[in-house]
């Protein structure tokens, strides 16, 4: 609701009376008076004039470090928070000070990368303002081999908190890019340290394209932003907020089970590959199959014409729909 006001606001000019707002919203007095608290807090300047109603200032603090810490109501996950107008890479900057002894749940959240990394080796860049980046540490205390499974399940927190926050259905393309209409919407990159018997250090780096507005020729068809899609513009902090706490969620299931076997009929709900054909890009040899669900360790599970079965791990594989990315 509150992301539908702040949409209002920007696109008038000038004031909004309280009973516009309702009517255009379908909503009560009450509830656009708590929706202006709410953006408020996340720290938009709204001004407000008896008589001729409500007026969006500007919008630019509403991204930064007091925002961000107003609208997080986790138990733990971003309670150490480090906000940065521009770095190299959020990713980058949570190993440095993973290697200077910092706990797990710091979060970093940078509105520009002059480095940002994605998977196999590419980068990711996206204009300052327009896209919601950020990283957080954790120093699971489970068995190395389990941690490569953390990247579903924050692709579930991911899907789940912009679903929410946001009013948009959007669903995980295996492994864990997150889609919406068929075009990716955020990647996640998950870089982890570890040891022959115990896990270092893992780090979970999000970009969410948010206010995008335009993407390079070679991404056009296959990338999108929230605002492509809906047309309109919604806070990073809500949809940064709603995200953390799906994840402290997800995350502790996890840990209890270490496996994702509570976690995978929320996850194959999710999947936009389950029931359909796939080809699966394996460097030992492409085929094509027919996408199941997942297991217990993350593993998709596919039906080959012949009708055999194959687990497929996502450390070296991916998947493609046969006619495009889904
Ligand atoms: C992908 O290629 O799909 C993963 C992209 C991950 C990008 C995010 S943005 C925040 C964090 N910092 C980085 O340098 N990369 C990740």
């Amino acid at each position: 609701m509150a992301s539908d006001l702040l949409e209002l606001l920007n696109a008038s000019k000038d004031y909004v009376s309280g009973q516009t707002i309702a009517g255009k919203l379908g909503i009560s007095r009450n509830a656009v008076w708590k929706a202006l608290q709410r953006l408020r807090s996340e720290g938009y300047d709204i001004e407000a004039v008896p008589r001729k109603g409500y007026r969006l200032i500007s919008s630019e603090a509403a991204f930064g470090q007091k925002s961000i810490a107003a609208a997080l109501h986790t138990q733990w996950l971003g309670k150490e928070l480090l906000f940065f107008s521009e770095i190299d890479s959020t990713n980058e900057e949570i190993r440095r000070r993973s290697r200077k002894g910092a706990k797990e749940g710091l979060m970093a959240v940078a509105d520009r990368q002059t480095d940002g990394r994605g998977r196999r080796g590419r980068g990711w860049t996206s204009p300052a303002g327009t896209s919601l980046m950020f990283s957080f540490l954790l120093r699971p205390v489970f068995p190395p081999e389990t941690a490569p499974m953390l990247t579903l399940v924050m692709a579930i927190a991911v899907s789940r908190g912009i679903s929410g926050e946001c009013g948009v259905k959007t669903g995980i393309k295996w492994p864990n890019d997150i889609v919406l209409n068929g075009k990716k919407l955020v990647g996640i990159l998950t870089e982890m340290s570890v040891e022959p018997d115990y896990i270092q250090e893992v780090i979970i780096g999000t970009g969410i394209n948010v206010s995008v507005k335009d993407f390079p020729a070679e991404l056009n068809t296959t990338a999108t932003s929230l605002f492509l899609e809906t047309g309109k513009h919604f806070s990073r902090a809500g949809i940064l907020a709603a995200v953390s706490e799906e994840f402290e969620r997800c995350y502790a299931v996890f840990c209890e089970d270490r496996n994702l076997k509570r976690l995978a009929g929320e996850y194959e709900q999710l999947c936009v590959n389950k029931g359909k054909r796939v080809r699966v890009l394996d460097p030992k040899g492409e085929y094509e199959a027919q996408a199941g669900g997942i297991d217990e360790y993350g593993q998709l599970l596919v039906t080959l014409d012949s009708g055999e079965k194959r687990s497929v791990y996502a450390g070296e594989v991916s998947v493609r729909g046969i006619y495009g990315y889904i």
